[in-house]
């Protein structure tokens, strides 16, 4: 986490990977500052206020910040080929899409570790801003759900959730991918990243940016509960019911909650067996009873999810399985982290406890990869890579209940 700290017009932050990933971040520096609240909490509120420095003219977070000074004389507004991180964005300094909305839920676990009213209230209004705005931008169909306008919006780029609406097949090159993706950001940049004009062209209500919104929105009811803003926690605890509530009516079948692709004016549930499976348990979104069902037949089955290295981004059952695909197959490990706490969620923690050893095991095989091989524990993509520090939350986490004070309601499957 040291060596990958930066300074840059008198903010600093954490890139994920020096050489791949040199910039800021969303959702990497929401995994980041949770990290660092285990060791150093100076870094993880300037962490957060960096990331919400740069809000975009509609008040969403933009999900990268290139922070660099000269950033426009090298690489602005040119698109590398094999670098969609450099596209064209319509915006100075940063990118115009979104990641996963989990910051509220970060400052929430920094504020927890210690609370720091200053921080609290400089940063409330931001955070104010930017989920208002997705509530508002993103629901364009009243359905109570959060849509996406591009596969990037939801941190797992080339996951096989947005094949069909890419219309690319189970398996293709990365080459096609990425041609693909560079249009639809040409077509992004168009509509000026205009919701209804994006919805023509990619609109997904994706099951994990909803899952994470509702705990984010959950966050911002603590948030404001704590800062006496009255309206606003009942505002954002009316939103985070009617995110379960849609994800129940719109997201569910036969105990499974999959993802939307909006094509023509229809709705059309994707079939493609990712780890968004397990997403809905981080937020309680499952009964017990669908719960145990989706952990029983998809996390515990040896011929699906779980790998000696779990979890794979994409069931090993799955055609669209890759063992090296970029979201495809690999391991990440801030998916282990959204599924320990969902477990934990249902008072299974023995699995989750047993999910934690495997993600220690896998760090202490191949180091701080970006990605790694679910079943050989190989190690993928960028090095010194952050996420892995995640496993240092979920061991603070699993100590600091010691088994018998655990919340288990019911016994483990
Ligand atoms: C890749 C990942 C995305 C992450 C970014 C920086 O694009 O798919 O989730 O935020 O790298 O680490």
């Amino acid at each position: 986490m040291r060596q990958n700290r930066r300074e840059a017009l008198g903010q600093h932050f954490t890139v994920p990977s020096p050489k791949l990933y040199p910039f800021q971040w969303l959702w990497d520096s929401c995994f980041h500052a949770i990290i660092l609240r285990h060791f150093d909490l100076d870094a993880a509120r300037a962490e957060l206020r960096a990331v919400l420095s740069n809000p975009l003219a509609d008040g969403l977070l933009p999900h990268i910040i290139y922070w660099k000074d000269d950033y426009r004389l090298t690489n602005w507004g040119r698109e590398r080929r094999g670098d969609v991180i450099n596209a064209v964005w319509g915006v100075d300094g940063t990118s115009s899409l979104t990641q996963p909305p989990i910051i509220a839920e970060a400052v929430r676990l920094v504020l927890t570790a210690e609370w720091h009213e200053a921080f609290a209230y400089e940063v409330y209004p931001r955070l104010k801003s930017y989920y208002e705005a997705l509530l508002r931008e993103r629901d364009i169909d009243n359905r109570g759900l959060l849509g996406i306008i591009n596969p990037d919006e939801s941190g797992e780029d080339n996951s096989p959730r947005f094949d069909d609406l890419l219309d690319l097949p189970h398996t293709h090159t990365n080459d096609a991918h990425l041609d693909r993706r560079l249009a639809l950001i040409a077509k992004n940049a168009e509509c000026t990243f205009e919701e209804r004009c994006m919805q023509q062209h990619f609109w997904v209500e994706d099951v994990p940016f909803n899952a994470i919104a509702a705990v984010g929105l959950d966050a911002m009811v603590w948030l404001a509960e704590r800062l006496n803003d009255t309206d606003s926690a009942r505002f954002f605890f009316e939103k985070a019911r009617t995110i379960r509530t849609s994800m129940r009516t719109h997201m569910l079948s036969e105990g499974i909650f999959r993802t939307n692709a909006y094509r023509a004016g229809t709705y059309t549930p994707i079939t493609a067996e990712t780890w968004a499976l397990f997403a809905p348990l981080y937020a309680g979104v499952a009964t017990d009873e669908e719960a145990l069902t989706i952990i029983e037949e998809y996390l515990l089955n040896e011929e699906k999810f779980w790998t000696p290295y779990p979890i794979p981004s994409t069931s090993l059952a799955d055609p669209c399985y890759q063992v090296d695909g970029f979201w495809r197959g690999p391991t990440w490990i801030a998916v282990n982290w959204f599924v320990f706490y969902g477990l934990r969620h249902y008072g299974c923690t023995l699995i989750a406890d047993e999910l934690m050893t495997r993600t220690a095991k896998l760090l202490a095989h191949s180091g701080f990869r970006e990605q790694y091989d679910p079943v050989t524990g190989a190690g993928f993509g960028a090095s010194q890579f952050t996420w892995g520090g995640l496993l240092l939350d979920m061991e603070r986490t699993s100590r600091a209940s010691a088994p018998q004070r655990g919340r288990a309601r019911r016994s483990q499957p």
